[in-house]
């Protein structure tokens, strides 16, 4: 029977309606399985396909009867709106707990640009591996990718366990190949399944050939995975992407909200003139509203006739969103001619399309140690660190803040491929020039800038005062960090205290061990004393583990201007450096309460700034904490205002 006719199908997608959406991304190539592992999904789920639900459309319509496929196109738009054109194939499906959508992408030389672009607000990367090849390197840069696009789940399916016997230890074997690797990857779940997608073995039906696993089949595992909050948070990002006119002197800025919430009422300020106006109407095909939030597509009309055109940026009035000409990015190289730094390339972020210069490639990402090489360029699928110089400035916000501000891609202006798909890492801020003294007054005034005390820095930008705190492991590199930026912070002539964990345990907390109510007390105390400094106008830098993260809360609630600095630095690498040998007296079990070893430590949950000390180079990392202090309004860019 044809879904047109079926009354059963039409009432099942409206009760599809209320049930939540989880975006997955499916990676892996054809030998892998990963069609049958789609079509094993889709079937044995009872699924609704999308041919049926373009027929149930189609019947709604002719009946006069709009039902509302909103959660079916979500998103996507913004990838269209990006304008690449892009190879992903989306499939729908639903079960009675939750509904579904796969952006599956082809595993050829192409599969970057289709996963940075389809992954950009997937909750969870579906990876298949051959149980009997196991894990690839294509399989790491899968895996990697996905966690520089910040896809916060991981599920690998261990595919084909009919052609190794069942043998569970084939599937550990997987499990261990790829684990190390993934385990030092930012992923808050990670999940193997040993699977046989041509059969249906735990795709959907546990299977009794694989009995020795007791976890989820795949589908109670996406089931129940956590779906991140709908609507990006922060602060208000609408790219214009159309001007909307009509002889009736209409007027109104079509786009989709990358982030945050608009109301009529709300003063605006739009970019990159900088002129503020005031939203009068939020228009949308069925009427106005009265509020829109990210991701929605919408039209908004202003009080005051501006000059804006597609590629403008609306934000809040007064923000204190930051324009940079030069930024650093990750990048994942997908053309075949490799990069020729020193090249312009087309810059391609947001609904703006600008000239930009690879000034120079950093290094290039070892997928096999994710340590970082020396490297001249990149190559097809290589992934790598670089400074790109753009011709005009641009109004962003570093990836981790932003996916859509943060995020873009290079084209060739020959051959008008697109050669590289990229997040912005850390900002080069360079100051608003438009006419003498511009960015003088508006920075200081930003409104919305998380800055107390912005009035005070008016005056003399070095008098208020602020706090860093580095926490993360034994020997994770806080102290040569702290010294670093204690070195760069004095040269810009700030007056700096730095607070050391060791030297403190040494003096001021020299009657303290390590029990959970010890360190708490050694944190109140570094805590107390770097507070002091700051508000006497100094910077207090202080580094300890600080393991517990209710204490260090704790900190940030009772100090104003307080920058948590996460130093994460895997324990392969600690044990491997272990320059004072804690780790390996801790590991062979003489050190009983030992940070990451025999003693929790509770990583931040929403660090001020996250560094991976194991990759990143120091100078790289003080670079890019710097850059988060002037994004913080904490210091001034360097040149800048002065
Ligand atoms: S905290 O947990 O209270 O914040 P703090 O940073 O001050 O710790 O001190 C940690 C330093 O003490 C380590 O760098 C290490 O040299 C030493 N140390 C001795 N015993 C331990 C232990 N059980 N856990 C962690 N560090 C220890």
């Amino acid at each position: 029977m044809s879904a047109e006719h079926d009354p059963r199908l039409a009432a099942r997608l409206a009760r599809d309606e209320a049930k939540e959406l989880l975006r997955f991304v499916t990676v892996g190539s054809v030998d892998d399985g990963k069609s049958t592992l789609i079509g094993r999904l889709l079937h044995d789920a009872s699924g609704l396909y999308e041919d049926q639900l373009a027929a149930v459309k189609r019947a709604s319509r002719r009946a006069g009867a709009e039902l509302d496929l909103s959660f079916f196109t979500d998103g996507l738009e913004a990838e269209r709106a990006q304008g690449i054109t892009i190879d992903v194939a989306y499939r729908y499906f639903s079960t009675d707990k939750r509904k579904f959508i796969i952006a599956d992408t082809p595993g050829h030389l192409e599969y970057t640009r289709n996963m940075a672009t389809g992954a950009s607000t997937a909750d969870a990367a579906v990876i298949l591996i051959d149980a009997e090849r196991g894990a690839t390197e294509q399989s790491r840069r899968h895996a990697f990718i996905a966690s520089l696009l910040g896809i916060p789940e991981l599920v690998v399916c261990v595919n084909k366990m009919d052609l190794v016997g069942w043998r569970e230890e084939r599937f550990t074997r997987a499990v261990d190949e790829l684990s190390a690797f993934t385990r030092r990857l930012r992923f808050r779940e990670l999940r193997f399944i040993p699977v046989c997608a041509r059969e249906g073995d735990n795709v959907v039906r546990r299977s009794e050939r694989l009995e020795f696993y007791a976890g989820p089949t795949l589908l109670e595992h996406l089931e129940t995975l956590p779906i991140r909050a709908s609507a990006p948070g922060g602060e208000l990002r609408y790219p214009v992407q159309l001007v909307l006119r009509d002889r009736d002197g209409y007027r109104g800025y079509a786009g989709q909200l990358a982030s945050g919430v608009v109301r009529p009422g709300d003063r605006v300020m739009v970019l990159p003139s900088r002129r503020e106006a005031t939203v009068t109407n939020i228009d949308t095909m069925d009427g106005a509203l009265p509020e829109a939030r990210a991701p929605m597509s919408v039209a908004l009309r202003l009080d005051e006739e501006l000059d804006v055109g597609r590629g403008a940026l609306i934000v809040p009035g007064g923000s204190a969103i930051q324009a940079a000409e030069r930024f650093d990015a990750t990048l994942v190289w997908m053309s075949a001619r490799p990069l020729e730094p020193g090249r312009s390339y087309l810059l391609k972020h947001t609904t703006r399309t600008l000239r930009a210069d690879v000034e120079r490639v950093q290094f290039a990402t070892d997928l096999t140690e994710l340590t970082e090489l020396p490297a001249e360029t990149l190559r097809a699928n290589d992934i790598g660190r670089v400074t790109i110089a753009c011709r005009a400035p641009v109004f962003c916000d570093p990836y981790v803040d932003n996916r859509v501000t943060g995020a873009f891609i290079l084209i060739d202006p020959a051959t008008n491929d697109t050669v590289a798909a990229g997040m912005i890492e850390a900002l080069g801020i360079v100051p608003w020039r438009e006419g003498p003294g511009a960015l003088h007054g508006r920075s200081a005034d930003a409104a919305n800038a998380p800055v107390a005390g912005a009035a005070a820095r008016r005056d003399d930008p070095r008098r208020a005062g602020f706090v860093l705190w580095f926490t993360g492991l034994s020997g994770a590199g806080k102290s040569t960090l702290a010294r670093l930026v204690a070195g760069a912070l004095e040269r810009r002539k700030f007056h700096v205290e730095s607070l050391d964990g060791d030297e403190i345990r040494e003096t001021l907390s020299r009657d303290l061990g390590f029990s959970r109510e010890d360190r708490d007390e050694n944190v109140r105390r570094i805590g107390f004393v770097a507070k002091l400094v700051a508000r006497s106008g100094g910077v207090a830098i202080a580094a300890a583990i600080s393991p517990y993260r209710a204490a260090r809360d704790e900190l940030r609630r009772d100090i104003p201007r307080f920058c948590e600095i996460y130093c994460e630095c895997p324990l392969e690498a600690l044990t491997a450096r272990d320059p004072k040998g804690l780790y390996q007296r801790a590991l062979a079990g003489e050190l009983p309460h030992f940070t990451g070893v025999s003693d929790p430590y509770e990583p931040p949950l929403a660090p001020d700034v996250h560094l991976r000390t194991d990759l990143e180079r120091p100078e790289a990392s003080v670079r890019k904490l710097l850059a988060r202090l002037e994004a913080l309004g904490f210091i001034e860019p360097e040149g800048g205002a002065e």
